[in-house]
């Protein structure tokens, strides 16, 4: 284990880190190559997080891997997308059950072509009772519909007289989302050089600390995502409080 690993296991570590892993596209154009060829090498930057947080002892860690907004690009990327993942998970899977790593999904399953929902499934239900790192791979995923489910969810139940409106707090809301069971994120990282959240996990980032690489994702390796938490734990969360009150704590 390296210094910096040490360092970080003896503070307090992150529970939770969310990823936009952005960049792919850039980085092979810049090299002469199609976007494609950046998907590709980004399963290398992917394997390498998963190594690092599983290494630290990290539980949650959610890769936004394709948006609601993605199904908008040419029809080619996006089945060389959708094929990449269920070559990724046939090639992974072994070593992931090894490492003790839970898979699971977030965003609608359906949307996806059957072949890839069955291999997701299956990679989720062959995991489901690792107790290592919890791997979420945000898939046709958007924040906004995430919430607009959720207020389904909740107007049925109202509906119903379940619940009256004055009983809906934020907690209701927490609880109806796709995986109440999951904490927010304590740490948001955005590789490849964009400040914006691109309808990633709206609600659950309300308090997350933000961090934006210039690194082009499939240049990401474990020694930046160390770099981050590092620099995590250096920083004061106040939610709200005085910087008085918190260190009081
Ligand atoms: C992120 O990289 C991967 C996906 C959104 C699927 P991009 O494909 O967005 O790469 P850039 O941002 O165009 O460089
Ligand atoms: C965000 O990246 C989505 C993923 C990384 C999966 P995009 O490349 O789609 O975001 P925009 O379009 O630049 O906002
Ligand atoms: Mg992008």
């Amino acid at each position: 284990m390296s210094n910096i690993q040490e360092t970080i296991r003896s503070g307090k570590l992150p529970q939770h880190i969310a990823i936009i892993m952005d960049g792919n596209g850039r980085w092979a154009q810049q090299q002469g190559h199609e976007r494609t060829f950046g998907h590709k090498n980004g399963v290398e930057a992917v394997r390498s997080i998963i190594e690092g947080a599983g290494e630290l002892g990290i539980k949650y860690l959610t890769l936004y891997a394709f948006s609601t907004e993605n199904w908008n690009r040419p029809k080619e990327e996006i089945e060389m997308l959708m094929g990449l993942l269920i070559q990724s998970i046939h090639n992974e899977l072994e070593k992931l059950i090894k490492n003790h790593v839970r898979l699971m999904m977030t965003g609608r399953l359906s949307d996806l072509p059957e072949s890839c929902q069955n291999a997701l499934q299956d990679a989720i239900d062959r995991t489901a009772f690792n107790d290592g790192l919890t791997v979420v791979l945000a898939l046709s995923y958007s924040g906004r519909t995430e919430l607009t489910d959720a207020v389904r969810a909740i107007a049925q139940k109202s509906a119903n007289g379940e619940i009256t409106p004055s009983e809906i707090t934020p907690e209701t809301i927490s609880n109806h989302l796709y995986h109440n069971e999951i904490p927010d994120p304590d740490i948001l990282i955005r590789t490849g050089g964009d400040y914006r959240i691109s309808n990633f996990l709206l609600w659950e980032i309300a308090y997350s600390e933000l961090f934006f690489s210039p690194i082009m994702w499939p240049d990401f390796r474990k020694e930046n995502l160390f770099d981050i938490i590092y620099d995590f734990q250096h920083r004061e969360r106040r939610f709200g409080k005085t910087g008085e009150q918190v260190r009081e704590q």
